[in-house]
Parts: C-alpha cells; structure tokens; sequence
C-alpha cells in the first residue's frame, strides 16, 4: 500500500476501506507517514468527506493506538458522558453521583482544564484529601464497592487523534464533521465504555455555530456509536450563555452541591436531569426515557444523590463534611461586585470571553503546567432574558488581589461578556434536540 495513493483516492471522492485506514494510522502512529501526507488526506476528507463505514473506521484505528481501559470487571452497563463545551460546565460532579445513585456504575477518567475550559480533575482538588490518582484496581474495586469514581486520565489514551488533532489545528481541517466526530468518540471508545450520552452545545459559545451543523455532528457521533456497538444518545444544548452561574473550581464545586440540594440553578438543574434520565436508560435501569426521568428527579429531590455524592468523595480520601459545609471549601478573599453601566436586558453572555477571564484570575492555564488558584473565579448574578438597571450587580469576582488595575481590568473584562438588548429577550431553549 502506498499512502499517495490513499491521498488521491479521498481526493477523488472515493471511500478508503478498512485496511487502508487503519495503514494511516498506524503509520502516522508510528512517524512512517509523515505530516504533509497526513495532511493532505485531512484537507481531502475536509472536502469530500467520509462514509459512515469509514469514520467507524478511523475511530476504532485511534482508539486502538494506544492504552484502552478494561471496565469489565464492573457489572451492569457502564455509561459515560461527554460534553462538547466546557465553560464552567459542571454537569460532571452533579451526573457521576446521581446516575450511581440509580445504580448505573460510573467509572470516570476526567482531564484538567486548559486556555479558557475548565477540567473536572481540576475542580474535584478543591475538597481536601480527594485523591485524583488511584491505581486501576482500586479503581476498579471503588466502583465495584459504592459504584461510582472519578480520577485523572492517565496513560496513553489514543496517541494518534492527539497527533492528528494537533495537526489539524494547524491545517485548517479541524472543522470536518467526520473528523471531530471520530476524534471524539475514539476518545469515549478507549476509555471503555459501553454507552455514551453526548452533550453537543450549539451557539454564539460552541464549536458549532448552527443548531444544523450542531445536528450533523450529533447524527455522525450517534451513527459511529451504533456501528461500533456502543449506544450513543447526543443532547443538542444551547450556549449562547454559560451553563449554571459559577465558573471557577471551587465556586462550581459549590454549585454541584447547591444543585444535588436542589437549590441549583434552573438550566443546569434541568440539564443534568435530561443527561441523567439518558444515562439511566442506557444504563438499563429504565425501560423509557421518562421512566428515567422520574428516576433522576426522585434521586435529586430525596437527596439520594447528595448522600452517594458523600459516599463518593469518602471512598476517594476526601472530606465529605465539605458537603455540608460549602465554606471550607477553598474560598477567595475579595468579592468585587460588576455593574451593569446602562439599563437593558441581558441577551447573550459569550461562555469563551468568561473562561478566559476567569482564567486570567487564575481559575485557569494559560499553559500546560501553570498552577492554579482553586478559590478564584466569577459568579454571574444575571443570565440571558434578565432584565437589568444602570449601577446593577450582574457578576461577582471571586479574586485574591486586590491590585486596582488588575481588578479594574477584570471589571471591565466581565461586564464586556454581556450583551444588552433594548426590548424583551426571549430565553433561547435549553434543549434543542435529542439524537438516538
Ligand atoms: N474535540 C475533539 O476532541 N476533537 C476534535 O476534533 C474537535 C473537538
Ligand atoms: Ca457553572
């Protein structure tokens, strides 16, 4: 096999079969093939696409190029979810103890954030003494005793979509529906799950600007999961503001037990109610989605899943009291109220511009190893259809400096993150599809 002629063959419009695929991979894999050949078949795919068969392909080529989890020591159906936002998204501390509490086994490999996304590695290290490394079989015995654990993704999960997406980004062929669709789902497939609830955010604040685009990159992840045998539902969510109202470690930690109290806000309340009652059903612990869902709201509302919340954190070293008492978790010095400067109504809060504030008061890397402060971050006080008077609160920053023209420009760098509108603002729906 020749890999200029896989290249002229996607460039001619032709599907590559099995054989040929996995040749690409494990030769980009292993340096063989050399970048500019990978990326001509990237710009080829760009342009021409991929049949279902082949992205199937390619997904189960990078999922198989590197170290893949062994869950199946764990009964019942293991369910995992996936989010394709990541601005203060904190369904993750809020999903893992509610579906556990419903009996479907949660065995989570999570990462840390980066740039303007927070990771949930990073936010679980605000309860002290939770230890985010395990070895895998205390790991495994964890979710076999209590049923669910979160740790760190460790390893080497899937080299190869590191590679190739690496060189995407730098050859203009990240936007190919087939590409992110494989990319992602070979991620989901080597961590070993059974089954997948994706959550695919659309709007002013996603990947994919329109719900159409947002639909096509669900229906290619749902098809993958079929033809890889493992059942995919995908959530098309709204982003046109960030999800809940905190975005920071601690101050999200805080909000995940707000939410299991059932004192959350409303759209991150729902949100992890919908993915829950997903989760359910895949996991077989209901025969319907609305089965499910009184399932999920059960567990919430009795405060079951509060209670597995505890037992979780116990089992993995960390203090549960903190459950109870939100205040010991690492808290900021100084709160500094933001303003509205005009009366209107709040009708888009851009979730990227947010991440990178936040960031820059140190909730976030802007490199790899840079440390972070848990305590930091920043509290909306209105979200998209509030209305607003000039002189109003409508965001809290969470800071440990009090330098004036640090604050002054964190300030002014929030209150840039609103957008007003003069008349009424309908609220844009939270969920705009479901894709099975
Ligand atoms: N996220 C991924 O993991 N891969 C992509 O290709 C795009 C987004
Ligand atoms: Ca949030």
């Amino acid at each position: 096999m020749r890999t200029v002629d896989l290249i002229q063959k996607k460039r001619d419009g032709k599907a590559l079969t099995t054989d040929e695929i996995e040749f690409l991979i494990r030769g980009y894999s292993t340096g063989e093939i050399p970048d500019y050949q990978m990326s001509a078949w990237a710009m080829a795919v760009f342009f021409n696409g991929m049949t279902a068969k082949e992205t199937a392909d390619l997904t189960l080529a990078m999922a198989r190029s590197g170290d893949q989890a062994d869950l199946s020591p764990i009964e019942g159906i293991k369910v995992d979810k996936h989010s394709t936002g990541g601005v203060g998204d904190t369904t993750t501390l809020i999903l893992a103890p509610l579906v556990a509490a419903a009996g479907v086994p949660v065995a989570k490999m999570s990462g840390r954030g980066l740039g303007h996304t927070g990771g949930t590695i990073d936010k679980l290290e605000s309860i002290a003494g939770y230890r985010v490394e395990l070895s895998k079989e205390d790991f495994l015995r964890q979710v076999q005793q209590i049923g669910v654990s979160v740790i760190s993704q460790s390893g080497n999960i899937t080299p190869a979509d590191k590679k190739l997406y690496g060189l995407r980004d730098v050859t203009a062929t990240v936007e190919s529906i087939p590409l992110i669709a494989s990319s992602i789902m070979s991620k989901k497939i080597a961590s070993g799950t059974d089954a997948i609830v994706l959550d695919v955010k659309t709007g002013g604040g996603a990947f994919m600007k329109s719900l159409d685009e947002s639909i096509k990159l669900a229906q290619a992840m749902v098809e993958i999961g079929g033809q890889v045998g493992r059942e995919t539902v995908a959530v098309i969510t709204d982003m046109e503001e960030p999800l809940g109202l905190a975005v920071g470690n601690a101050l999200e930690v805080r909000e995940a037990i707000d939410t299991l109290r059932g004192e959350g806000p409303a759209d991150l309340t729902e949100l992890c109610l919908v993915l829950g009652a997903h989760m359910v059903r895949l996991g077989g612990k209901a025969a319907t989605y609305e089965e499910a869902r009184s399932i999920t709201e059960e567990l919430l509302r009795s405060g079951a899943a509060l209670d597995k919340l505890k037992e979780w954190w116990q089992a993995q070293g960390g203090n549960p009291e903190m459950a109870d008492h939100p205040e010991l978790l690492p808290t900021a010095e100084y709160q500094v109220p933001v303003a509205a400067v005009d009366d209107g109504v709040v009708s888009a809060i851009d979730a990227e511009a947010l991440g990178v504030t936040a960031m820059m008061l140190g909730a976030g890397r802007a490199k790899k190893d840079d440390d972070i402060d848990l305590s930091v971050g920043i509290l909306l006080r209105k979200k998209v259809g509030d209305r607003v008077t000039a002189g109003e609160t409508i965001a809290e920053l969470h800071m440990n400096s009090n330098e004036p023209m640090f604050t002054e420009d964190m300030t002014q760098r929030t209150r840039e993150v609103f957008t007003f509108a003069a008349g009424e603002m309908p609220k844009a729906p939270l969920i705009y599809a479901v894709v099975t």
